[in-house]
Formats: C-alpha cells, structure tokens, sequence
C-alpha cells in the first residue's frame, strides 16, 4: 500500500454497490498502517517522555482510590482475606490486557490507545464505541479518584482539627439502591475539593506535558513510599488469627463471600489496576515509543500487583476483615496498631498520591478527543494543539470541565463502577484486535509480541475480561448499555458523516497524491 492511502476501505460508492452495502462497508472502514506512519512523522506534540517517566505516569494512573479504599470495602464485605485471590484474578486479566496494549502501542504508537487499535482493526464503527467507551475510563475515572481525594482531603485537616462542612466537600447525588434514581441529598451542594483540584490539574496539564510528567513523578514517589511504610510497618504486627477463615463461608447472595464472593470482589477491585493503558496515550509524546511503551506498560502493571497483594496481606493480617468496610480502611489498620503518626503520613501520601491518578485520567481523556477529533469522529476542535505549549488544550479543557462537573455532583460507587465497566470493555475490544490483527496484518512490524503465539494470551483476556464484565452490578451493566446508545446517537448524527476515513473526496485526493 502507498504512503498516502490512508483507509482502507473508504472508497466512494462503486458501480456495482446496492446503497445498504456501501453503508455498511463505510462502518467497517479501516485505518492502515501508513496513515499511523504519517501521523506520527507530522505530530506537532512535543517528544519528552522517556521510559522511567512512562512508568511513572502508569503508577501514578494505577495506584489510587482501588488499593486505598475499595480493597477494605472487598474484603468486608464479599471477600474476607481471599480478597488476595480477587486481586491475583483481576491482576492476571489486566496483565493480559497489558500485554495486548504492549504488543498493540508497539506497532502503532499514536495518541489515540485502544480507540486507535480498534480502527486499525475492526473498523470505524467498532472504534467509535472504543472511544465513547474510554470516556468512561479516563474522564469519568479522573473524576472517581477525586471524589476519593475530597475524602482524604477532609480526613487529613481533621488530624489538625480542622472540620469541612459536608454540604460543601460531598456529592449533593446518591443513588438509591431500591429505586434505581439518584435522590438529591438535602443540605449537600457540591463538592467542592473535587471540583477546584481538577480545574487546577487541568490547568497544569495545559502548560505541558514535561510539566505534568514532573508534578505526577513527585506525587507517585510519595504514593510508594507511604504504602511501602504501611506494609513494612504493618507485617510485624499481622496476627494470623485475622486469616481464620481465609475463604469465609458463602452466605447465600452471589457476592457475598465463598468462591462466587471472590470473582464478585475480582470485578470490582478491577478498578485498582485501571491506569496502565493511559501510558499508550503519550505515545506521539514519548522518545522511541515502540521500545518505551512496552517497557512502561508492563513494568508498571508488575510493580503494583505485587504492592496490593502486599497491601491485602497486611491489611486483613492486622484487622478482622468485617471491620474493614471504612471508607478508610487503611486508617483502621493503622489505628488497630495505635500508631498515630502513621496515620498522619499515610493520610499526606495518599493526597499527594492520588493527585497523580487523576493527573494521568486527565491527560489520557483529551489524547483521545484529539485523535478522535482528528479522524473526524470528534468535533475538529478538539484536534487543537496550542502554539506554544504544544498540548492539545481545547480538549484538555473540555476534558476538565466535564470532569470537574461530574466529580462535584456525584458519589463515589456510581462512578468507579462506571469505570470499571466501559474499561472492562475497552480491553475485551483490545484483546481482540491483537489476535485480528496477526491475521491482518501479519507482517507488520511488531517490536513487542504478546507472548504464546496469537492465541492464548488474547483469548484468555478477552474471557476473562467478558466474566468479570458480566459480574458487575446490573445498574451499572444498564448504564454502561444507556451510554453506549447515546454514543451510537452521536456518531450516526456527527462522526458518521464527518469520518475522514469515509470522506469520498479525501479518500480519491489522498489516492491522486499516492499516484
Ligand atoms: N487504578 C486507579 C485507582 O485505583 C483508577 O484509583
């Protein structure tokens, strides 16, 4: 194929096309290879990152509110202390999908992650639900791990004494479980930390990329250290008695602790390891991305499995697990031991911390606008890189913007659930297009292959992937399902008939010039 023939099947309609199937071929269009060549050679961002950075910034997507509050809530409540197991589980299909995301950013490093995968792939139709998918992930997640921030927040001043009103620092919205609404709480207006913590991330994200990268390198070292402490400190004070029994006896309901407690709890300590992929979306802003992203990707996912494996043994070590269903479970732990100063510390790292989660969300987010933007999926605007800073900044204040709206009206379960679940189908999509992608595209250049040939790794990734989604609630199956047809609103009414790929016009001037 020539330099410029940059889709594959976007060709106007043929003679001998009935209408339905012109259509239908226009859903399927595909990106080529040399169209992610040209993308990355004219990419106006700027190269900075290197691969200690990249694995930085993984950390700092991956460790947050999951290992710092969700596991307690896990444990407690569907798990016991097999909640290890969960995370060995959930940690096995992340790693999966990181190595698909490996193999995947090696061979095409442009902005655009899994959204830019599936268009390489499956076509046009399948990447747009990517895209819409992933803003579950990155702009809805961002705004999860705030929301946990705002709570740290409060708790840290309180050790000062210092008490916030809760009208102004938690979500005015609660859904309610019977009902399936949110109710609007009385005397709750909006959370405000939240809210003024993602304007400024959004802000520094606006200034540059190395500039960001600094900010979330400082903040992911304090984030290691404060849970490293906890361990070192904690694992001389584990009583073995907590671990009797391991696996607690199911009580009836699915999710309520046996085997079925331990998937349950896998689907939704998921969430602890979303962040890795958010590496693929500096690839046009990292040096050798091919051999860096890989390297990033991975290294990161392996670091933080073995901390929360750490982190659950220690945690369900020092305290009995029913008493672990805190929205701070790692205070409870630390307070068991009457260790004060640990608590103030710990509570100060995971501050610090979880600024870099929500830093690297919010960075992810707008890369995807901007590629999706660029294809004409997404409004062109969005495709703008400012002169000076060269960062896409329109879409990065869009992103901040929704973002902080969300993180300031809504509580906390709602939104990691959502995460969850539009990731959980990010990666299923992703998995896949590893394995279409070796029959497609066979000779390729890959510097980084899934290992086991086409098959295993992508398969056992996707199945899992695909149990873990089917686990989660179905209030959040049926938000997921209400997102995507508002999606698929959006496309046929706007990207549809602005695909570049499917511009007839683009597609016969990018052919002339091909010669
Ligand atoms: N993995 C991220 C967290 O746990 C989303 O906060």
């Amino acid at each position: 194929m020539s330099g410029y023939e940059f889709f594959t099947s976007g060709a106007p309609k043929q003679a001998h096309e009935s209408t339905w199937k012109y259509h239908l071929r226009k859903l399927f269009t595909t990106k080529s290879f040399d169209s992610f060549e040209v993308e990355k050679e004219t990419s106006d961002l700027k190269r900075t990152l290197n691969a200690f950075d990249l694995i930085m910034i993984g950390l700092g997507g991956i460790i947050g509110t999951g290992i710092l509050i969700i596991t307690g809530q896990a444990a407690a409540t569907k798990a016991g202390p097999a909640v290890v197991i969960s995370f060995v589980i959930s940690g096995i299909a992340a790693s999966f999908a990181a190595l698909c995301y490996s193999e995947l950013s090696s061979m095409i490093p442009v902005a655009g992650s899994a959204y830019t995968y599936v268009y390489a792939t499956l076509g046009e139709l399948a990447a747009w639900i990517i895209g819409w998918s992933l803003i579950l992930e990155y702009a809805v997640g961002a705004s999860t791990i705030a929301v946990g921030w705002s709570a740290y927040f409060v708790h840290f001043f309180e050790h000062f004494g210092i008490k916030f009103s809760p009208s102004w620092t938690s979500a005015p919205l609660v859904f309610d479980h019977s009902t399936g609404y949110l109710l609007r709480i009385p005397d709750a207006y909006i959370n405000l930390p939240a809210f003024l913590l993602i304007m400024f991330l959004t802000f520094i994200l606006m200034l540059g990329i190395r500039e960001s990268a600094t900010v979330n390198n400082i903040a992911v070292t304090l984030k290691v250290f404060v849970i490293l402490l906890f361990v070192i400190v904690g694992i001389t004070k584990i009583n073995p008695k907590n671990y009797d029994p391991f696996i607690p006896p199911n009580e009836g309901a699915f999710s309520k602790f046996g085997i079925t407690g331990i998937l349950s709890a896998s689907s939704v300590v998921f969430f602890a390891y979303i962040g890795f992929d958010s590496i693929s979306t500096t690839a046009q802003e990292t040096k050798n991305p091919q051999r860096n992203l890989p390297i990033g990707i991975i290294t990161s996912l392996v670091i933080c499995t073995i901390l929360y494996v750490a982190v659950c043994v220690v945690l369900t070590g020092i305290v009995h697990y029913p008493e672990l269903n805190d929205p701070a479970p790692v205070n409870v732990a630390i307070n068991a031991m009457g260790m004060g100063w640990l608590g103030l510390i710990v509570d100060f790292g995971a501050l610090a911390g979880l600024i870099s989660g929500i830093l690297v969300f919010l960075m992810g987010q707008p890369r995807i606008f901007y590629s999706m933007a660029k294809d004409g999926l997404f409004f062109s605007i969005a495709s703008k890189i400012h002169p000076k800073f060269k960062t896409p900044y329109i879409s990065t204040i869009i992103t901040g913007l929704i973002c902080a709206i969300i993180s300031s009206l809504l509580p906390i379960g709602v939104l990691a659930e959502l995460t969850s679940v539009g990731t959980l189908l990010a990666f299923l999509l992703v998995n896949i297009g590893v394995l279409v992608l070796r029959f497609t595209a066979p000779n390729a250049p890959r510097k980084f292959k899934v290992p086991g040939g086409p098959y295993l790794i992508p398969i056992m990734g996707a199945l899992l992937d695909l149990l873990l989604l089917l686990t989660a609630t179905t209030a959040s199956l049926i938000r997921l399902l209400v997102w995507m047809l508002i999606g698929l609103v959006v496309y046929f009414l706007y990207g549809r008939s602005h695909s570049v790929a499917n511009n007839s016009n683009q597609y016969m001037k990018n052919k002339e010039l091909s010669g």
